[in-house]
């Protein structure tokens, strides 16, 4: 958990760092508010201005196409000013530490960061250093941790589902090295699921003790059977070396989603995943663009969820 208190002394929401340890009321209003901010399919896009005058800043240290440009998006949409700062080509590449760059910005009057970085510690870092009236968002930390990913997932269940205590989900695949995987089971933890289950090799399995109350299951079809979400997971071809797991055709061979190993899982299971996908490893195209995806509904919920936990940070 992190040691950064995420609450103002009046309960409100003021960093959003992880969703563990959070309450689960805040959890449900914000998803409440995210209810507001998206629209039906086709609709234009929902506006507000509370955020006017707030100004938010939009720091990536690692690639990202959906959590960048939505949270850019549902900053502006809500009437924030925005700067994107492409780390590549900051002054962070003359050396400059992170705290350097985050004290400049804070001196043009940024209200809010928006942080993605492959060292886990760096939001909290910032966290720390912060003026009290300022904010942090994680935007992704490393392996441990993608808050806005879970509460858009969450969300998005519930959208479809209209619950989630007595819904059986499985998430599939690269759980080890998964800061997503992480945060949608704290966000569906937090909503009361009852049967998480982790569906992966042994070598991207995490290590014991994570994840409490999640079964685990070392075979695909057993893993998904009867489940009502299946939530499948990048497959870090980076990572297979250190996993010790087979190249990419074997792991479609073993643990790609098709259909034929979707009809395991319940007739209406919703298939769901982060992005970006690795089509023909770890899930099949027809999978990924088939009835059951709601692989669209998530990005599209990210901006409404996004726009929901930036009202709650800066809105008052
Ligand atoms: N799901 C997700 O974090 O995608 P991006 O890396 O494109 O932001």
């Amino acid at each position: 958990m992190s040691a950064i208190p995420q609450l103002r002394n009046d309960g409100s929401l003021r960093h959003l760092l992880t969703l563990e340890g959070l309450p689960r009321a805040l959890i449900e209003r914000l998803l409440e508010r995210a209810v507001h901010w998206s629209r039906p399919l086709g609709a234009t896009a929902a506006r507000g201005t509370a955020l006017a005058g707030r100004t938010v800043a939009v720091m990536f240290a690692e690639p990202s196409t959906r959590t960048r440009v939505s949270f850019e998006l549902a900053a502006r949409r809500i009437g924030a000013e925005v700067a994107v700062i492409e780390v590549q080509l900051s002054s962070r590449l003359k050396g400059e530490s992170v705290l350097d760059t985050v004290a400049t910005l804070e001196s043009m009057h940024v209200d809010a960061f928006v942080l993605r970085d492959a060292d886990a510690t760096v939001p909290d870092l910032v966290a720390t250093h912060v003026a009290p009236h300022v904010s942090v968002l994680s935007g992704g930390a490393g392996s441990v941790t993608h808050p806005t990913q879970g509460l858009l997932d969450a969300f998005t269940v519930l959208q479809r589902k209209g619950r989630i205590e007595d819904l059986s989900i499985a998430i599939v695949g690269d759980v080890r090295h998964s800061r997503v995987a992480r945060s949608s089971w704290q966000a569906f933890a937090a909503l009361g699921a009852g049967d998480v289950r982790l569906v992966a090799p042994a070598g991207l399995m995490p290590d014991a003790g994570e994840f409490p109350g999640c079964s685990r299951h070392h075979a695909l079809e057993s893993g998904i059977a009867d489940c009502d979400v299946v939530m499948m997971l990048r497959i870090q071809k980076e990572r297979m070396v250190e996993a010790a797991i087979p190249g990419a055709e074997d792991y479609f061979a073993h643990w790609g989603l098709t259909r034929e190993r979707l009809r395991k899982a319940r007739p209406d299971a919703l298939v769901m995943h982060p992005g970006p996908m690795n089509r023909g490893v770890e899930i099949a195209s027809e999978v990924a663009d088939g009835p059951q995806s709601v692989i669209r509904d998530q990005v599209r919920n990210g901006v409404a969820v996004r726009m929901a936990v930036l009202e709650a940070v800066l809105g008052s």
